[in-house]
């Protein structure tokens, strides 16, 4: 059942430092509170930099994994039932899974901002990672009601397992983390994203559609934050960003690219084809 609307937004206070308020969203548990104290603090955050008072970013250290709920349990990719979208069970299933991308990449950004806090970086930084950890708070909430609407929720259905490993892998390379976690993966988001929006257009899930569009639009953002850091911290060490994004993909992501692009909405975040396009398996040539 449905706890909260996606905009009910829980009164805290305000927390010591951004570091101390990612990792107490990075501890908590159920996902209704991760989601609640990932928007609190999130205002409070826009708060303090529009009053010219910010938050202090601080230090505090990050657990190696974050906490989730006993629910769902998580399976390997492999023993994670796959079903067919065209049924009301596969509609389900594919809002589950969303569900707990959505819930993963709230810990995602929480993450990058208490986990790197000894590479000093503009407050633009912490601005842009927060209000994509608002966003993803958000995202969840929609679509769990989504899953209301149709009866089940989030932790009702197995999940995917290895959604952390990426951060794992990253934990002591910014530009690593940068590059696998908005550049590779949420860049898959657009690729996918408009597939799925189709498949609840045909079910005549209209308030499925409208949330998968707002998520959509959305995520154009935190792919373009990606890019922006990532092109930032080249910029700061001399590196060619299309020759260390090639690297860090080879290095932190295991297999090739998978097209096809979304060159549109990659364009819009920042990322050229000259990017991705060589990581493809086999190498595939840029088109015209
Ligand atoms: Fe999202
Ligand atoms: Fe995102």
């Amino acid at each position: 059942m449905e706890r909260f609307g996606p905009d009910d937004i829980p009164d805290l206070p305000c927390p010591e430092s951004l570091a101390a308020a990612a990792v107490d969203v990075l501890t908590t548990a159920d996902a209704m509170e991760k989601t609640g104290k990932s928007r609190a603090y999130a205002r409070a955050w826009v708060a303090g930099r529009a009053a010219g008072a910010p938050m202090p970013v601080g230090q505090a250290a990050p657990p190696l994994r974050p906490a989730r709920p006993a629910r769902p349990e998580l399976l390997d990719p492999r023993e994670v039932p796959r079903r067919r979208p065209g049924s009301e069970a596969g509609r389900i299933a594919l809002l589950h899974a969303i569900a707990h991308i959505e819930l993963n990449a709230v810990d995602l950004h929480w993450d990058i901002i208490a986990r790197f806090t000894d590479v000093p970086m503009p407050l633009g930084f912490y601005d842009d990672w927060v209000k994509a950890a608002d966003e993803e708070a958000k995202h969840f909430r929609l679509v769990s009601a989504g899953l209301a609407s149709m009866g089940s929720h989030y932790g009702a259905l197995a999940a995917h397992a290895g959604m952390w490993r990426a951060a794992e892998d990253t934990a002591e390379d910014l530009l690593g983390r940068l590059t696998v976690v908005p550049m590779v993966l949420e860049a898959r988001g657009l690729d996918v994203t408009p597939g799925m929006i189709e498949i609840f257009r045909k079910s005549k899930q209209p308030e499925i559609v409208a949330a998968l569009e707002v998520i959509y639009a959305e995520e154009v953002g935190h792919v373009a934050y990606g890019s922006k850091w990532f092109n930032f911290l080249c910029g700061r060490h001399d590196r060619d960003p299309k020759e260390s994004f090639h690297a860090l993909v080879r290095r932190y992501f295991f297999g090739a690219l998978k097209p096809p692009f979304n060159e549109e909405k990659r364009a819009e975040a920042g990322l050229p084809p000259d990017f991705y396009w060589p990581l493809v398996e086999g190498g595939a040539p840029q088109r015209g």
